[in-house]
């Protein structure tokens, strides 16, 4: 395996064969799609389905007398419980595809050619703080009396969302780079996240739970900051 794209036979762009390009054209005149109905006809179809449907899934009913009594005392003050615990949810079933993601990652950096090995460390230790901040999740939502066994609705969409780059870190063909490009969307979105967490368990009436997480949002700063100047480095270009 490479770490970064190289030249090669690729014939898809329009430039390598004019010609082709031109019979392709002239092709789709003559024989135009016959998929029935037009782009306002799918627009108008999407927003009927988005009346019609259901939702994804529900937070579950707290299945402990703790939990129970928080949800009420929550309640009773105002909150919304149920959020806090859907995007507790949302974030462990994140930061579990993460430890997954590094360690896939870390097998595509030793299998490179050249220059692999020397990242595994870093990648390691990334890995470890997603399975410390997993941790971290699981107790809050002990804390409150929920279950962390749940796949909250925000754990549901989460996982789907993750996919994309799951399969390109995944995919043994994909260079360091394409890799790196990845796991920087993904750490990217957690940071947003994590800061979006703080701020609701404040605001739900949990300062504690708030502030046991700000050390790992100051290690997910750090994640962001890492990836970013590894795939600067991998693309060839300097660190500022
Ligand atoms: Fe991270």
């Amino acid at each position: 395996m490479t770490k970064a794209a190289k030249l090669g036979h690729n014939m898809t762009g329009a430039q390598m064969s004019p010609d082709d390009t031109q019979s392709m054209v002239d092709y789709t005149e003559r024989r135009p799609a016959d998929v029935p109905g037009d782009a306002q006809e799918l627009k108008r179809a999407r927003e009927h389905m988005n009346r019609e449907e259901g939702d994804i899934g529900s937070v579950p009913i707290p299945g402990s007398a703790k939990g129970m009594l928080k949800t009420t005392f929550d309640k009773v003050l105002g909150n919304n419980p149920e959020v806090l615990v859907d995007k507790l949810g949302e974030r462990l079933a994140y930061e579990r595809t993460g430890v997954r993601l590094y360690e896939a990652l870390i097998a595509k950096a030793q299998a490179c050619e050249s220059g692999g090995a020397e990242l595994v460390p870093t990648l390691q230790q990334i890995r470890n703080d997603e399975q410390a901040h997993m941790f971290l999740l699981i107790n809050a939502i002990e804390t409150l009396g929920a279950d962390p066994t749940a796949m909250t609705p925000g754990a549901d969409v989460i996982g789907v969302l993750g996919s994309g780059p799951l399969k390109v870190i995944t995919d043994p063909r994909t260079n360091m780079a394409q890799a790196l490009n990845a796991i920087l969307t993904i750490e990217l979105a957690d940071n947003a996240a994590w800061e979006l967490l703080i701020k609701l368990a404040e605001q739900s009436g949990h300062p504690k739970i708030a502030r046991s997480f700000d050390g790992a949002l100051v290690e997910e700063e750090r994640h962001v900051n890492t990836i970013r100047s590894l795939l600067t480095r991998e693309l060839g270009l300097s660190n500022p």
